[in-house]
């Protein structure tokens, strides 16, 4: 059994998020737009300078979602998203919306209209619909362990058009092996705090991208943060596992394979953890 968080936490939790969205993001934002604060990068985070992506596949052959067929030792983790699959977007959206502006400014660069990307921990498949649109002749494919966010994600993305997604249920940790070498770029939005196993998550990515594929988790990081957020985190978000430091997904990724692994300061507290898959 996992420790659930009440449904009072939970509240205090969205509250807190809209909150630290509204007097830390913003402001920041403004800043930024200004010149008055640049975010801090760390590490050697890979150079953008992307080759031409795989395309279309998975989306021109799975029209429908892709359910497990077997449950998964990890459901329990996922009990309260199944739940909140219709109705996750609307309590997250005024904090993930500016956090995920600044993640695709600074991943378009990495990015060829024909990349072939996943979202590993998709929930409702807002952020695939958003970033299906930077590659039109590519696709995203959102996987999620809760079958609830999975099929709410294919429907709101069938409804409003977004013809090149697909959407996959899988443990991040077992991910298809048909998926194996087949993806230009994987990036998981908010998502990687909720892995149970963190390195089986990451080897697994490894595999599924192509020689020289783009790894970014967007998620918390600095190590301030880190500490302070981690004991409020644990009794108010549901399948919390923990945060990463910069240093920590540095070693994390290195022990998987990948090179060129840095942190791209984002608003604060927040950032993206990259790295990529060598090239041979
Ligand atoms: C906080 S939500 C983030 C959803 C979405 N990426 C967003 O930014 O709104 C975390 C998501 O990770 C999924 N998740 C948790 N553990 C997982 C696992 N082991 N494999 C795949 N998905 C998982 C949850 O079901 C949930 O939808």
């Amino acid at each position: 059994m996992s420790y659930q968080a009440s449904p009072f936490a939970q509240g205090v939790l969205v509250q807190m998020m809209h909150a630290y969205s509204a007097y830390v993001f913003s402001p920041y934002r403004i800043a930024k737009e200004l010149g008055l604060v640049t975010p801090n990068i760390s590490g050697q985070p890979p150079k953008p300078n992307p080759r031409k992506g795989l395309g279309k596949y998975f989306s021109q052959h799975y029209k429908r979602p892709l359910m497990m067929t077997q449950a998964s030792q990890h459901d329990h983790l996922v009990e309260e998203f199944d739940r909140m699959g219709e109705i996750y977007d609307a309590y997250v959206r005024p904090f993930s919306t500016p956090l995920m502006d600044e993640a695709v400014h600074a991943l378009e660069p990495y990015i060829d209209r024909r990349f072939r990307i996943m979202d590993a921990g998709c929930g409702c498949g807002r952020e695939v619909c958003r970033m299906s649109r930077l590659v039109p002749e590519g696709e995203v494919v959102g996987i999620d362990l809760a079958a609830g966010m999975v099929n709410a994600a294919q429907r709101a993305a069938h409804a409003k058009g977004f013809d090149n997604t697909a959407f996959v249920q899988s443990d991040v940790g077992q991910l298809p092996t048909e998926f194996n070498g087949k993806f230009d770029m994987v990036y998981s939005s908010l998502a990687h705090h909720h892995y149970p196993n963190p390195g089986a998550a990451t080897q697994a990515i490894f595999n599924c991208l192509r020689p020289g594929g783009i790894y970014a988790v967007i998620d918390a990081g600095p190590e301030w943060f880190v500490k302070s957020s981690s004991p409020i985190a644990a009794w108010s978000d549901p399948g919390w596992i923990g945060f990463h430091t910069p240093k920590q997904f540095t070693d994390l990724f290195s022990n998987a394979g990948f090179e060129q692994c840095g942190w791209i300061g984002l608003v604060p507290g927040f950032g993206i953890a990259i790295a990529q898959k060598p090239d041979s």
